[in-house]
């Protein structure tokens, strides 16, 4: 291995275990293609591009994507050069159930049957994620996860998951980021359907964490072998200063951002705080008397970690409109640390200590829950101008930004965290709702015309590293 020196000279080696689970993660929708191809039904991204086509960047469709569906053979045996021991992909449940219930798409089945065995055959060991944002448009129209009925569905689906494909993955997740369909789809207008609406927002969260307890239920009553998760976008809240009050906002910003979920995941249970402060606002979920059972009785047994950026928070400084409706922002005000290290391709902060504060969290107040990096990496927009004549994109960034994350990382884990292990978003350069192709984050570029893959820098780097589990830097 290259020594790579530091600034002060000194170099240190940051040795991992050899069992860690180093890969990439991706979702279906933004990989596959084939949107409408093999009996795939339509999910609320293709319907969303058919209403508004000027929504997404350079108006760009789910439609091809990288092309996953045709050319997994090929991204898979690339997967495996570049080391992976470890792949997270999901399903999408319009792909398997076209109207989201009843019945089921046999090309479907025999498509991640084929993607399944490959990752297998290839010693890659596939984790499976059953929602990625991807809302089968039937279902939508019945009011999506607003409607209780809906919840139901999802459980046959992830039901009829663990029998097709729980002889072979025995690694499971639930939902990646169900905060962000909130989000998106119910506050800030990111999603569809479009809705602002804090009451509405607080339904929809509910019965995604209700979905998440009884998909973990149904698993272990097919008493299969393997383990079941969520995945969540744990982002740390730091206050502007330690003044009460910005404190207190911070503190407001993670129960309603952070422990909304994480709680109930893995402990069983609402914040006292959150309960209250829903109450005041009167917008206390509609709930079915054993649900609280059901959610306390179904805990994760793994957690899956998504870390891009911290949330910086102040105190509230201008009153909100009266007439406005309620939003969390209501509550606090966003801050821009002077002098905060940015990613300038993205317009995000890059804090890399907020992963090692993720972890010491979970190990001191989340029982030190079985967890891993589930998704953390670098967006670049006009990632082209860092190719070389060779054609291949050196993206020193994406690999500093990797390994001072690690760096932390491995200090958590010598003070006794419980992270298995790594996975880099993404794979290759893939769709990204409606910032289509806007930022690049793979270890692989494609070239949307050619659909032809270039390996990075970055890529070979990460090869090198799982080769030695680890790095000196
Ligand atoms: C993650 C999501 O939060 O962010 C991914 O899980 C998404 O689905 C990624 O693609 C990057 O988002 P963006 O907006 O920078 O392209």
């Amino acid at each position: 291995m290259n020594q790579i020196e530091n600034m002060t000279g000194q170099t240190k080696k940051y040795i991992f275990p050899t069992d860690f689970w180093w890969g990439t993660a991706a979702s279906a929708t933004q990989m596959e293609g084939a949107a409408d191809e093999a009996g795939k039904g339509p999910n609320i991204w293709d319907y969303w591009y058919e209403q508004e086509p000027n929504r997404f960047f350079d108006g760009v469709s789910a439609n091809v994507a990288s092309n996953f569906y045709h050319r997994y053979e090929e991204d898979i045996a690339l997967m495996k050069e570049l080391g992976h021991n470890s792949f997270r992909l999901s399903i999408s449940w319009s792909r398997l159930f076209p109207t989201g219930e009843g019945k089921i798409n046999p090309l479907a089945v025999d498509f991640y049957n084929r993607v399944i065995d490959e990752l297998i055959q290839a010693d890659i060991e596939p984790f499976v994620n059953l929602y990625h944002f991807d809302m089968p448009l039937s279902l939508q129209q019945k009011g999506g996860w607003e409607n209780r009925e809906v919840v139901m569905h999802y459980v046959d689906y992830a039901k009829t998951c663990f029998e097709l494909f729980g002889d072979r993955v025995s690694k499971w997740f639930t939902h990646n980021e169900p905060i962000v369909p909130v989000e998106g789809g119910y506050l800030y207008d990111f999603h569809y359907p479009n809705v602002v609406d804090f009451k509405r927002a607080v339904q929809v969260a509910y019965h995604s964490i209700l979905s998440s307890a009884l998909a973990i239920q149904a698993y272990k009553e097919a008493d299969q072998a393997g383990k079941i998760g969520i995945i969540l976008n744990l982002t740390p809240s730091y206050p502007r200063s330690q003044n009460e009050a910005d404190v207190q906002a911070a503190h407001l910003a993670d129960i309603l951002f952070n422990r909304s979920f994480l709680d109930p995941s893995v402990l069983g249970t609402f914040p006292q705080e959150l309960i209250d402060l829903l109450e005041e606002q009167n917008a206390l979920p509609v709930m079915e008397e054993t649900d609280r059972q059901t959610i306390a009785a179904h805990t994760v047994d793994l957690l899956g970690i998504n870390y891009y950026q911290p949330r910086r928070i102040k105190v509230k400084e201008h009153l909100p409109n009266p007439a406005a409706p309620f939003m969390p922002e209501h509550l606090f005000d966003y801050y821009e640390m002077p002098g905060r290290k940015m990613n300038r391709h993205r317009g995000w902060e890059i804090y890399e200590k907020g992963v090692y504060d993720i972890l010491t969290n979970l190990r001191k107040n989340y029982g030190n829950i079985e967890c891993f990096i589930s998704e953390n990496g670098m967006g670049v927009e006009g990632e082209e101008q860092y190719r070389d004549a060779d054609g291949s994109i050196q993206d020193d960034y994406r690999i500093d930004f990797i390994a001072e994350h690690l760096k932390w990382v491995h200090l958590a884990l010598e003070e006794g965290s419980n992270v298995k292990g790594y996975h880099l978003w993404t794979f290759m350069d893939n769709w990204s709702w409606s910032n289509a192709y806007k930022n690049r984050y793979g270890f692989v570029g494609v070239d949307l015309a050619s659909q032809t893959r270039t390996v990075k820098k970055s890529g070979h780097w990460f090869k090198q590293l799982i080769e030695d589990d680890g790095f000196i830097k």
